[in-house]
């Protein structure tokens, strides 16, 4: 800014001097864009040689663990950081108390480990939280007035998160929201010898409209039905709360932050960078993708442009990683250097 100041006027000054040229506009862009900033979510499906369509998720599909692991190995070879595993559990295997959660065999512990074999050095994060697994769709046990109990859900969190380092998870990733979690779970993994796996909290995570696609592609929705999460997930008029959270779960332990959703909350991303310099992800969640896709599915916005625009926007907030259904394809246009 003092620079600035210290400049000449119009005409000494034109702004538009060093935007005339493309590369004197590429010499000083401020931030980029690479596939090594992108995971991406996948759905998992039981079953063999399977895949699905999501409506509201065009271009996403669930798979089964071959070929989700078949997909893996082009992602990896794109260059895309890790993928975020969400398992789609068939209605017979939810229950009250969410025992499916920590079953070894599970369907996020299976995909885990034909990952971690097929594709090693692509990182794998798990999704740490019960509302795949519970009938009520909440992401947590609750009692008889549909309170969603705080210590009790962690205890099985933490089962469910020492099943995923099990089964050799580079990343645990508490999305649930409850008070506590990430200190039990480092102190869990600790306690069995799990030192390098990384705990990626979901830190300033808003009770939000936009995780609608979300909830239809794992079927926790219809579960869900009208109850919303507005016990746990936070305010989204709230930004100094964010802050608040995203220093517990440091004390706690968390390696990293995510804030959730992404471009509605911008202004979170960059305080929480300014406050804490530490790593940062975003989660462009479902219905910002859904948001895009119609529009372009309309012809109403240019797809390359459009993704690029607010991915970059979040990275400039402050967000080293984000989480996007768009990451393989935006790993694939920037393969075939076909990004604006
Ligand atoms: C649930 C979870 C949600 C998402 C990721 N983990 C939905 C919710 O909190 O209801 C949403 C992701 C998205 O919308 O893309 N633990």
């Amino acid at each position: 800014m003092s620079l600035d100041n210290s400049r000449a006027p119009f005409p000494a000054t034109r702004m538009r001097r060093m935007r005339r040229q493309r590369f004197s506009r590429d010499l000083v862009r401020e931030h980029s864009l690479t596939a090594s900033h992108l995971i991406m979510p996948a759905f998992v499906l039981e079953g063999r040689d399977r895949s699905e369509d999501i409506a509201a998720l065009p271009g996403i599909q669930r798979l089964s663990v071959d070929r989700l692991v078949d997909a893996a190995q082009t992602w990896a070879a794109d260059g895309i950081a890790a993928v975020a595993l969400f398992p789609v559990v068939p209605r017979e295997k939810k229950s009250a108390q969410a025992e499916e959660a920590f079953n070894a065999e599970g369907l996020a512990q299976t995909a885990v480990r034909a990952l971690k074999t097929a594709v090693p050095g692509l990182g794998v994060m798990t999704d740490v939280a019960l509302d795949p697994f519970t009938i009520h769709g909440q992401d947590g046990i609750i009692d008889e007035s549909g309170y969603v109990m705080n210590d009790e859900t962690t205890e099985i969190l933490v089962r469910q998160a020492l099943s995923h380092a099990h089964a050799g998870a580079d990343i645990v990733a508490p999305s649930d929201m409850m008070d506590g979690r990430v200190g039990a779970i480092r102190r869990a993994l600790e306690a069995e010898g799990f030192r390098h796996t990384q705990i990626l909290a979901y830190a300033a995570k808003y009770a939000s409209a936009f995780y609608g696609p979300f909830r239809d592609a794992v079927g926790s929705g219809e579960a869900l039905g009208q109850a919303d999460k507005s016990t746990y997930q936070m305010d989204p008029a709230n930004s100094n709360e964010a802050l608040h959270e995203v220093a517990m779960d440091l004390k706690e332990g968390a390696d990293m932050v995510m804030v959730k959703p992404g471009l509605p909350y911008l202004d979170v991303i960059h305080r929480i960078k300014e406050t804490f310099q530490v790593p940062t992800l975003a989660y462009h969640v479902s219905g910002e993708y859904a948001m895009l896709k119609a529009a372009v599915a309309n012809g109403w916005l240019d797809e390359r442009k459009v993704v690029w625009e607010s991915l970059i926007a979040l990275r400039r907030a402050g967000a080293d990683g984000i989480v996007t259904y768009y990451a393989a394809t935006v790993a694939r246009w920037l393969r075939e250097r076909t990004q604006p």
